[in-house]
């Protein structure tokens, strides 16, 4: 990160907001390991994207655009925002549609928060909302996790008089924990009626826990909550960038005032109403990500190490030995997992679940690791 001292001779003043944040470090990608190590067969299980690749489908629609690539994207999403209301029985002017669901966090940040307001966020989680906290000059005030679950209680007991928004990710990014129908709502009961709950559904296709809160069935009529979504994970579409948010018609409104006017590309928008409609390429991403999980699960159970549940694509296992290093050692193996030293699990990692020969290439690289040790 840049520091004070770097930005001296720059003409302006850093703003002190800005020097608090931490910036956000992604996955490393599979062709910068490829590059380093000269292989072509990287393993990649640290992002928790879908494995399958994208929705033969979305694929189709951006084949068909590509001729269009000239004009400007349809700014107000049309027919992507009528498809996902009519999907999920909403009404268009609650949807507003990002650049990833990374943009509509910045968007109700922005919307919602100034100097001296407060965010409260569950920690750890995903990093996004301390990052956007921050960037409005407000504070984030961090709960920890009640052993790996999001402490509804100790958010709602968070509540201040300058809280503005309350992030709740469910299931929650790192730990795959989930929350459900009640006790959302004995949470929702204790807060007061101006303090906007968002509630980030990025992994929610995955969760087969019936009890599952899920805000866009169970979260009907209360204006404080907002849904966000995503095509990056279930349906396939990280790289294009395309997420949603649900949210009471005046809150929508304003992000729509502030977001740019092309905020989604055209391509985006034309695979994601495919990818929506392609129901056989969900339903086989999430029978993938439980069959992986099982066969995972049993792998690690044979290898005397503790792993935790998950209503997610991912899950947490703890390693027995820094994290960081094991990180490493695997990346020596071609593989690419997620050191969560980072989120303060200083000897667990986090993968996802990918095909089974990527899940096999992971459990033997992990053998060959753990045996050199
Ligand atoms: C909990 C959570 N929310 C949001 C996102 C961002 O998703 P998108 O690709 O839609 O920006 C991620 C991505 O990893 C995530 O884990």
């Amino acid at each position: 990160m840049t520091s004070k001292r770097d930005l001296a001779d720059t003409p302006f003043q850093a703003p002190e907001h800005l020097l608090a944040i931490a910036p956000y470090v992604p996955g490393k990608p599979m062709t910068a390991l490829e590059r380093e190590l000269g292989i072509s067969d990287a393993v990649k299980l640290a992002s928790n994207e879908n494995p399958l690749g994208p929705s033969p489908a979305a694929v189709a629609a951006i084949e068909d655009h590509l001729g269009n690539l000239h004009r400007y994207p349809d700014g107000a999403c049309h027919d992507l925002t009528q498809k996902l209301a009519d999907k999920h029985q909403l009404a268009p002017e609650e949807v507003v549609l990002g650049n990833g669901s990374d943009e509509i966090i910045g968007l109700l940040a922005q919307t919602l928060l100034g100097p001296g307001d407060e965010a409260i966020i569950p920690s750890p989680s995903f990093l996004m909302y301390e990052i956007a906290v921050r960037s409005m000059g407000a504070s984030p005030r961090f709960v920890p996790l009640k052993g790996l679950a999001i402490d509804l209680d100790q958010l709602a007991a968070a509540v201040g008089e300058r809280t503005r928004m309350i992030f709740v990710c469910n299931p929650n990014n790192p730990t795959g924990t989930a929350i459900s129908v009640s006790a959302m709502q004995a949470f929702l009961d204790q807060l007061p009626a101006d303090v906007v709950v968002v509630v980030d559904e990025a992994y929610i296709e995955f969760a087969s826990d019936p009890n599952c809160f899920n805000c866009l069935r169970d979260g009907r009529g209360d204006p404080r909550l907002v849904a966000l979504r995503t095509f990056s994970k279930a349906y396939g579409l990280a790289g294009l960038r395309v997420g949603f948010g649900v949210m009471a018609m005046a809150l929508n409104d304003l992000l729509h005032r502030i977001r740019p006017p092309f905020n989604v590309n055209s391509l985006a928008q034309v695979a994601a109403a495919a990818a929506l409609a392609d129901d056989v390429f969900l339903n086989r991403s999430v029978e993938l990500v439980h069959t992986g999980l099982r066969q995972l699960r049993a792998d690690l159970d044979n290898l005397g190490l503790a792993h935790h549940p998950t209503q997610a694509n991912f899950f947490l296992i703890d390693v027995d030995r820094p994290a960081d290093l094991l990180f490493q050692q695997l990346l020596q193996h071609g593989v690419i997992v997620r050191s969560m030293r980072a989120y303060g699990f200083d000897s667990s990692i986090r993968i996802n679940v990918g095909l089974p020969e990527e899940n096999a290439r992971f459990i033997s690289a992990l053998k060959a690791v753990l045996a050199e040790a």
